[in-house]
């Protein structure tokens, strides 16, 4: 058995799955997000093993013969978070999350010393860990004074698991610190912010060992000795790995918090000025790009919470079967927008609103204006040399057929949806935990799962979203010179 630990911005899942790679047994347990400030994003990590406690509880008193026989454990996490510890590996303050923008200025100016794009191969963006640090030395100068390690989200789970400080190269590619190409960290990068390696966890491959499970957590879980703790992986690319999305040309897309559109790549193509992120895949010497876009389900959530009705209920009002685009556009940048404006400060908007605009067409702008804004990642990517003509859809999101026909509709690709299970990144994870545990072959264990249906764009519709895309795109510069 395997298992796959999953620390989600909205919950922990944890995921066992046998050596043929069926699911065993899951459990979640959630998490909330503190927003003490507008464009402010936290987490206390106490709670991140307080929820991984929770969900390994649940699957012991359901599944404990299962859970007893695990020999390897992989993770996977929300990426960029800045887990600041200091002497003794106490926590100094709330971890600052992926989608937290409160260092856009740090930001700017990281991105404006040449060395980061060129040896990182991405934009310094606002929610990267680099320039929060640079915001706490600038506003905490105590607490920066008193950092001994950074760990992103995940890699203080495997602090908790294992006693050690050790990260991977995918989500180390988050960072704004590391030499993505040479898959090191770089200690040029890291001294332009005052701090050097010994800040950094050691570093090994996603499908690595790094680390074994601490003899107390073993016991008390009812596990044998000598338990991997793979490298594993980010989120999106240890959801790549559950996806099979590791070989160059496999891509999928991703509705959840965030959206993303996820290519995996052979080689290190980086093409900061797109917008597109390069990083590193979890798979040894092979990198992927992504288009991200902040806020995906979290938009529609946002209508929830105004309407008081589920999201299934909001999707389920439009059918199945998108007819063409809505006259009401929405721009879902509730938290700013990474890919492609790069824009912390952007906020989002309708616009086309009539008497006739009940909450339907607000929902079907919201799932438009998410569609729309991955086809400027589908734009961005093309711009950074990747062809897509196939997506597989996966996260919650993706429970919408009428969502995902208007993303088809939209981007001009086949969407894929996955036969019934969960490839998400616990399963990715629960992989590279195999995979280090056993030695085995990556490529090997990462295949894609069968598809259950292939959704194709509407060619009657197509100048119509494009159109409507059209009119999305103008709707940017307008909302941005009239935003206070
Ligand atoms: C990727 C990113 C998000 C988080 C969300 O760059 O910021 O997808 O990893 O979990």
């Amino acid at each position: 058995m395997y298992l796959g630990l999953d620390l989600g911005t909205s919950g922990v899942k944890a995921l066992l799955i046998d050596h043929s790679q069926a699911i065993a047994g899951q459990a979640t347990s959630p998490l909330e997000v503190e927003r003490p400030h507008p464009g402010w994003s936290e987490q206390n990590p106490a709670d991140w093993i307080r929820a991984a406690e929770l969900a390994i509880a649940a699957l012991k008193a359901t599944h404990g013969r299962e859970l007893a026989a695990v020999r390897g454990i992989g993770l996977s996490g929300h990426m960029h978070g800045a887990t600041l510890l200091g002497a003794g590996d106490t926590v100094l303050r709330p971890c600052i999350l992926w989608n937290d923008t409160r260092s856009f200025g740090e930001a700017a100016a990281l991105d404006a010393d040449p060395r980061f794009r060129a040896i990182t191969g991405n934009i310094v963006f606002p929610g990267f860990t680099a320039p929060k640090l640079a915001w706490v030395r600038a506003n905490e100068p105590k607490i920066f004074e008193a950092v001994r390690k950074v760990l992103l989200p995940k890699d203080y789970l495997r602090l908790w698991l294992t006693g050690e400080h050790i990260s991977e190269m995918s989500d180390s590619a988050g960072t704004s610190w590391l030499d993505t190409g040479q898959r090191r960290w770089s200690s040029e990068l890291l001294a332009a912010t005052h701090l050097d390696e010994s800040h950094m966890p050691s570093l090994v491959e996603g499908t690595e060992s790094g680390g074994t499970l601490r003899g107390d957590l073993a016991a008390r879980w009812g596990l044998g000795g000598h338990v991997v703790v793979a490298g594993g992986a980010g989120d999106n690319a240890a959801s790549a790995v559950g996806m099979g999305t590791v070989r160059p040309g496999a891509a999928f897309v991703s509705l959840g918090t965030s959206g993303v559109l996820f290519a995996a790549n052979a080689s290190y193509l980086p093409n900061p000025a797109s917008a597109v992120h390069t990083f590193c895949h979890a798979l040894p010497d092979t990198w992927h790009q992504m288009g991200v876009i902040l806020s995906a389900t979290d938009s529609l959530n946002w209508l929830v919470g105004i309407t008081g009705k589920d999201a299934g209920s909001l999707t389920d009002e439009l059918g199945d079967t998108p007819t063409g685009p809505g006259s009401v556009i929405f721009l879902p940048y509730l938290s700013g927008e990474r890919t492609p404006h790069n824009d912390a400060a952007i906020r989002g908007a309708f616009a086309g609103l009539g008497h006739e605009s009940g909450r339907a067409a607000l929902t079907q702008a919201i799932l438009e204006g998410v569609a729309f804004a991955l086809r400027d990642n589908l734009e961005a990517l093309r711009a950074a040399g990747t062809e897509l003509s196939r997506v597989t859809a996966i996260g919650g999101g993706s429970r919408s057929r009428y969502w995902l026909r208007t993303i088809a509709n939209v981007l001009g690709v086949e969407v894929d949806v996955p036969a019934d299970g969960d490839f998400g990144a616990a399963f990715g994870a629960a992989r590279l935990g195999l995979i280090a545990a056993e030695n085995a072959d990556p490529l090997a264990v990462c295949t894609p799962p069968a598809t259950a249906a292939t959704l194709s764009p509407d060619a009657s519709l197509s100048s119509a979203y494009s159109d409507a895309h059209a009119r999305f795109r103008a709707l940017y510069p307008a909302i941005k010179g009239a935003q206070s």
